[in-house]
């Protein structure tokens, strides 16, 4: 991983419309810088808003009915905020791959891997026929795919849900992308399978120096594969800091998701959950939108705008205003 910044998203904010008049926002402020080469976990509830962001950021929103509302999103200095589709054109699938969120359902049915693969190297105008068919092999073998051979011939129905991932991992890497967006990539999968994908994800970002943003609602997994962590609630990023610093969390939301960690439940003990319910999408609160649930609130935090990031240190954001009083030691709060 090297310094350099490849994605700067600064206060973006996603809406869509309910009707010719009526508009909701479902993220009113995402900020998030990602360097080449760096893994970084998103992670919230459901509902949080974490694929609308990076809908915003792949281009994939529905335009008649979602849009980004506010913000910029700098990829490789381009502002794809404003992005018309031609530039859109050379940057989805190309310089940006994304695995969907559904994408347990799988590639496209109807088609052979060989075909669903063919279908993507297309847009490499290098590739004839014959070396993208060389070539589509080689990717199935990436993703660590035995018998690629027999493999390239089946459908998607004759393949388990870990090796549909993988499939939609080669897609999503078959044209070499800067940067690829994983939206709970193995959510559904069972504990091994989920561990040898993210495995994989780690030997891609090692080999080919990619980027990768990987979306999940799980803060272990995330915490133990990723460089930095972003941590979503209620349609705002609320920290982002060093996988390795969790500890050091700024933030009683981040706390409270580390702390309802399964394992670190003590053995009878009762699993810490986190109290309530986020606020609903757009029936937001004043003040903080986790004050409702925080054990650390104060006067301050029910009044005026969801708090913005504050600086704590050069890889540490916390939208947290109380953050001085928080001590320093996840384990003796
Ligand atoms: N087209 C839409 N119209 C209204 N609400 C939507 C639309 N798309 C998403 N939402 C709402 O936006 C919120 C955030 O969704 P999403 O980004 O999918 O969350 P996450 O990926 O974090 O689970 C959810 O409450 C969802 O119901
Ligand atoms: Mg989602």
């Amino acid at each position: 991983m090297t310094n350099e910044l490849l994605v700067d998203i600064d206060s973006v904010q996603v809406s869509v419309k309910l009707s010719r008049t009526r508009r909701l926002q479902i993220v009113d402020y995402a900020s998030m810088q990602i360097r080449r080469g760096e893994m970084m976990g998103l992670i919230g509830e459901s509902g949080s808003g974490k694929t609308m962001l990076c809908r915003g950021f792949i281009g994939t929103l529905e335009r008649r009915d979602a849009y980004i509302s506010g913000g910029k999103i700098l990829f490789d200095g381009i502002d794809l905020a404003k992005a018309k589709d031609e530039t859109w054109r050379a940057i989805r699938g190309k310089r940006i791959g994304y695995v969907p969120q559904s994408a347990l359902a799988g590639p496209n049915p109807v088609l052979t891997i060989e075909a669903q693969l063919l279908e993507t190297l297309k847009n490499d105008p290098k590739l004839d026929r014959q070396s993208a068919r060389k070539r589509a092999m080689e990717l199935l073998e990436i993703v660590q795919i035995r018998r690629p051979d027999i493999v390239m011939k089946q459908y998607p129905n004759q393949l388990s849900g870990g090796m549909k991932q993988r499939v939609m991992i080669a897609c999503a890497i078959a044209l070499q992308p800067e940067l690829i967006v994983a939206d709970e990539p193995t959510t559904g999968l069972d504990v091994t399978v989920q561990a040898e994908i993210m495995k994989l994800l780690k030997d891609i970002r090692s080999e080919f120096n990619t980027s990768i943003v990987l979306v999940s609602h799980d803060l272990p997994l995330i915490n133990d594969v990723c460089d930095r962590i972003t941590v979503m609630h209620a349609g705002a990023t609320i920290e982002t800091l060093p996988s390795s610093e969790i500890e050091k969390s700024k933030h009683p939301y981040t706390i409270a998701l580390y702390k309802s960690r399964i394992d670190l439940a003590p053995p009878r003990g009762e699993l810490i959950t986190i109290k309530g319910q986020p606020p609903a999408v757009g029936n937001w609160q004043e003040g903080c939108r986790f004050n409702q649930r925080c054990d650390f609130v104060t006067d301050a935090c029910l009044v005026g705008p969801h708090p913005r990031y504050i600086q704590l240190a050069q890889d540490h954001q916390t939208a947290c205003i109380n953050h001085a009083s928080i001590s320093d030691k996840v384990g003796s709060r």
